[in-house]
């Protein structure tokens, strides 16, 4: 099964994206954004996996307090002359911890750590909005694919406009899931829960 490890979004902030993009969408036909359903923030990407248990088990021992993050701005993954992804920013002061507890936690079972977290909430692919072999997921690339016609008009069209303010939230547990891909699109079911304790 293909894993990844993520947390979801407060439906506060899905309201503010699902908005900024219907706003979006009359202007850039042809661009593939993600349901609103499937929103979420990566925290790492397991790929293959054959059995869930040993990961549920030490992503269960993380002990990390609950923190806010906002949701703030977008951006193009590899950047906007090549662009794949269109994201929109997340800030936030201990996410990234928390992928490096991820990072920590998984490591001992074969996964190796990522070498640089780039915390984002992908709106919209362009073709499969992988990275290439080589070039690692939210890298800078030199070079890369030119954007098709829909991408660099949603390139064009985001320049434009004032960088968009989604909101903020607390984060307070994050997901283990399961991605199934399918030609209708991936869908994503949560495998476990993990709780991050209470501030204070
Ligand atoms: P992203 O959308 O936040 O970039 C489930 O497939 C999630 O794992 C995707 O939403 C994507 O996160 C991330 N993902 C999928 N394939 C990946 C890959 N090859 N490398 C890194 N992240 C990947």
């Amino acid at each position: 099964m293909r894993l990844f490890v993520a947390v979801d979004l407060d439906p506060s902030l899905l309201d503010r994206l699902d908005a900024y993009v219907r706003a979006l969408q009359p202007h850039v036909s042809g661009v593939r954004f993600v349901r609103r359903e499937t929103y979420h923030i990566t925290l790492k990407f397991l790929g293959e996996v054959a059995a869930a248990e040993p990961l549920i088990e030490r992503l269960g021992n993380i002990r990390q307090t609950e923190f806010a993050l906002r949701l703030a701005g977008t951006g193009f993954f590899p950047d906007s002359r090549a662009a794949r992804v269109f994201w929109a920013g997340v800030v936030s002061h201990d996410l990234a911890a928390l992928a490096n507890e991820v990072d920590r936690a998984l490591e001992p079972l074969g996964f190796l750590a990522q070498e640089e977290f780039h915390p984002h909430l992908t709106l919209a692919r362009n073709g499969s909005g992988r990275p290439r072999r080589g070039e690692p997921a939210g890298g800078k690339s030199a070079g890369g694919e030119p954007a098709n016609k829909a991408f660099a008009q949603l390139v064009r069209r985001v320049a434009s406009s004032e960088p968009p303010e989604f909101g903020t939230m607390t984060a307070r547990e994050f997901f283990l899931y399961e991605s199934r891909l399918s030609p209708a699109g991936a869908s994503y079911t949560k495998l476990a829960r993990f709780a991050l304790s209470h501030a204070g």
